[in-house]
């Protein structure tokens, strides 16, 4: 089975096109469980299921965005999983801003916005066997085409799209795919052959969290701090208003200021 250093041929090569799906990480994980190569990406123009973090729905209407989940395949343990999340939303970052011409920024772990609204959202499912994790499933949704009308009245202050950002101009789904594709896949590379570093580097500079006062909901008690930068396992270092520094892995942040 193809490893990260053992595939051939690029992942656009590996871009597996839909129609109508529920959702792009259950084809994609049927893909991937029937052995397909890391870098298999299935790419779908609606989801009538789509699915965001924390158990949500993810609003995927037809022809406007850009659905899709890549298989990865690292030889990882499940600590460093944090750090793929961090360098899915790295690249596809660079991938907005070069393609679209958008400021977008980075708020941990890995939600994009432009202008404080979210315009893209990364989802990470790792699938275990045995207790290590066998693949993972990248679902990146990017709003490339709504007009405000087109959102859910509910989300109209907290989402965005692309075409919104770039006053009317509509961004070419295919290149972008593409872009955001071939993002992944050097940044993956860059990964495994220079470490972690220069994408924690990348992220703090692309992000728009650091300095920001952040509330995080825990199982027993909110906390709070001001995120400081990224530990090297790819938690979010904050320091509270005693002064002390605490990491979160995981979770949701809320901005206080
Ligand atoms: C989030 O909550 O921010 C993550 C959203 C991830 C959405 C994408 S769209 C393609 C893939 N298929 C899904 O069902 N979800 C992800």
């Amino acid at each position: 089975m193809d490893r990260h250093n053992g595939a051939e041929g690029g992942w656009l090569e590996r871009l597996v096109r839909l129609d109508t799906v529920i959702s792009t990480q259950e084809e994609a994980r049927r893909l991937a469980e029937s052995g397909a190569p890391e870098g298999t990406a299935v790419m779908a123009e609606e989801q009538t299921g789509g699915r965001g973090r924390q158990g949500r729905r993810w609003h995927s209407p037809r022809g406007q965005g850009i659905w899709m989940s890549v298989v990865l395949r690292p030889r990882l343990t499940a600590a460093a999983a944090p750090q793929l999340t961090l360098l899915a939303g790295v690249a596809v970052c660079e991938a907005l801003r070069e393609v679209a011409g958008v400021e977008a920024g980075i708020k941990w772990p890995n939600d994009l916005l432009i202008g404080g609204r979210k315009v893209c959202g990364i989802l990470l499912e790792a699938h275990f066997r045995e207790g290590v994790p066998d693949y993972l499933i990248a679902g990146i949704g990017v709003d490339c085409l709504a007009v405000e009308e087109d959102f859910p009245e509910e989300l109209r202050a907290v989402a965005t799209s692309l075409r919104i950002e770039r006053g009317g101009v509509p961004v070419d789904r295919e290149e972008l795919a593409a872009a955001m594709l071939s993002g992944l896949e050097e940044r993956y590379r860059q990964y495994f052959a220079e470490g972690f570093a220069p994408i924690a580097a990348r992220w703090e500079e692309l992000s728009v969290t650091l300095g920001r006062r952040i509330a995080l909901a825990g199982p027993k008690e909110q906390r709070t701090g001001v995120a400081a930068g990224l530990d090297e396992n790819g938690g979010l270092r904050l320091v509270d208003d005693a002064g002390e520094t605490f990491t979160v892995l995981s979770g949701e942040i809320e901005w206080m200021n």
